[in-house]
């Protein structure tokens, strides 16, 4: 894997092999970044509402991997990753990013479409939990998603899912740049966020703070469109993403969505393909793909 300063952009170099501790350092700004058993710590500074995500996150990461398949149930993460994976087949070959990757849950689901993959987040023991887990051809990376430590072009693919929901607005624009610059031209990039409708059903307000101080935004269709257009993006489709069968737009759908909606996962990874990309199908979940212009 080739780093880049995620401040000034340009190619980093290890440090010599007696410099401690190992660092990376940039031969521009002259910045250091050091590496630890795990991962190398490409983190800069992270604005206050990322911070609150951050320690929360850090808080929570041990009993987020096992509560979140408990939660949702393997089969949901496997439709996941089937769904993704039959996108990332339009993709130029090669490694892929997966920003936000928390405990890996999906980066695992991911490995079946066969390439490298970059597991990059900005919660320490999210990135310890996802190591822990020893994944054949993932490269664990602290960094965050508004600054990447990559350099340009340097992936034909990028995957971000459940991360835009904790961004601001400003936040979100730097992430979605950052995917624009690192992507190679005709690059992919997928991204899955929370759709605004499955609060309104549940009457539920569309944007706030958890009670563990995370905060989180919900889109419409037109949100994630405008956001990825703004960022140079084409080919944008935003298409429904977990809908088991419209369960989870109801009232009530966030009860109903543990007894039947889980088990009808399996049904909707293959029915995926089919659904209209442009429906109005409603879901919990948005998927958008798009393209970086060839
Ligand atoms: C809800 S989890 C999703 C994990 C996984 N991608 C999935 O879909 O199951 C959100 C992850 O995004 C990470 N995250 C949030 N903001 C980030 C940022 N600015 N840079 C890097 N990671 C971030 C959090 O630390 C957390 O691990």
């Amino acid at each position: 894997m080739v780093y880049a300063c995620p401040q000034c952009r340009h190619e980093v170099v290890p440090e010599a092999a007696s410099s401690r501790p190992p660092a990376f350092s940039c031969g521009t700004c002259a910045r250091r970044f050091p590496v630890g058993d795990a991962y190398a710590n490409f983190l800069l500074d992270v604005s206050a509402v990322g911070e609150a995500e951050r320690a929360a996150r850090d808080r929570q990461a041990r009993q987020y991997d096992a509560g979140r398949v408990r939660e949702k149930g393997r089969l949901y993460f496997r439709m996941h990753g089937a769904v993704v994976r039959r996108l990332l087949r339009e993709a130029p070959r090669g490694p892929l990013l997966d920003a936000g990757s928390g405990t890996g849950i999906i980066t695992e689901e991911l490995l079946g479409a066969g390439r490298e993959i970059v597991a990059l987040d900005f919660s320490e023991a999210s990135l310890a939990v996802l190591a822990e887990k020893r994944l054949a051809r993932v490269t664990p990376v602290l960094g965050s998603v508004t600054a990447l430590p990559a350099p340009d072009a340097s992936f034909p693919a990028i995957h971000c899912s459940g991360v835009m929901q904790a961004l601001e607005a400003r936040e979100r624009s730097l992430a979605y740049a950052e995917f624009a610059r690192c992507l190679e031209p005709g690059g992919l990039l997928l991204v899955v966020a929370w759709n605004e409708a499955f609060y309104r059903a549940q009457g539920e307000p569309t944007r706030g703070r958890f009670g563990s101080g995370i905060p989180y935004f919900s889109f419409t269709r037109e949100d994630m469109v405008r956001e990825a257009r703004a960022a140079g993006f084409e080919q944008v489709s935003v298409r429904p993403f977990g809908i088991v069968l419209n369960l989870q737009v109801l009232p009530g759908g966030r009860y109903l969505f543990p007894i039947v909606g889980k088990r009808l996962h399996p049904l909707e990874g293959w029915m995926h393909p089919l659904l209209p990309a442009d429906s109005r199908l409603g879901s919990e979940y948005w998927l958008l793909a798009a393209r970086k212009p060839a």
